[in-house]
């Protein structure tokens, strides 16, 4: 069974799409063993504990340096022995060592279709304030394991959603949520456990 550790910063409907896809059956052979934030006061971590899920937090803001922050940070990950690491709205850039040490078993989920709208800055409500101001009408979400670079990792799975003319950047990133974010991740998770994602040459591909 594929030990999960999730990441997040914020509200955590991403780590509820992972807990209900568990839930439901919808991923099979995982569970989540501990959900980890940057932020004390992030919801995803009362949905952690509502649902009974080993969960803490590592807060930049309670180390001298950074340094000292991706030791407590890298201790609360390895303690748990993480098959696969997700990325759930986690907005702190990773240390090094880690991204080496769990090389292709890191993902993240990001609210564009990479590799518009991504990269330095582009994160949570930013992203989708850019869509509306480029005028583009057609956006998405994307999951992709994560390498040194910042949203450049091989590509899982991509859904597209449409912008709407009336669209406000809250009511495009709900859309975004509902029909891209909380269907690819859970599926993503699924077919990771389940052994069929490959990477080859670079590029992630999804085994039938
Ligand atoms: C999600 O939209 C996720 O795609 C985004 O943050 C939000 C977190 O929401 N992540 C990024 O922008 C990463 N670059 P949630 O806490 O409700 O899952």
């Amino acid at each position: 069974m594929l030990k999960i550790l999730v990441c997040v910063s914020g509200g955590g409907t991403n780590l509820q799409a992972i807990i209900d896809g568990i839930a439901c059956g919808e991923i099979t052979n995982a569970r989540i063993v501990r959900v980890i934030s940057n932020n004390r006061n992030a919801y995803a971590l009362e949905r952690a504990g509502a649902a009974g899920i080993d969960a803490c937090c590592v807060s930049p803001k309670e180390y001298a340096d950074r340094e000292q922050f991706h030791e407590a940070f890298l201790q609360a990950v390895e303690e748990k022995e993480p098959d696969l690491i997700v990325l759930a709205g986690f907005l702190v850039v990773l240390p090094e060592k880690m991204i080496q040490n769990y090389r292709n078993r890191i993902i993240n989920i990001h609210p564009s279709l990479i590799p518009s709208f991504c990269g330095k800055g582009y994160y949570g409500l930013k992203v989708h304030e850019k869509v509306l101001e480029r005028g583009v009408k057609v956006t998405g979400a994307t999951v992709h394991f994560v390498d040194e670079g910042t949203d450049t990792g091989p590509i899982i799975f991509q859904k597209a959603v449409m912008v709407e003319e009336k669209d406000t950047p809250e009511s495009l990133q709900k859309r975004v949520m509902e029909q891209a974010e909380w269907q690819i991740l859970p599926r993503a998770i699924d077919a990771i456990a389940n052994g069929r994602v490959r990477i080859e040459d670079g590029k992630a591909w999804l085994l039938k």
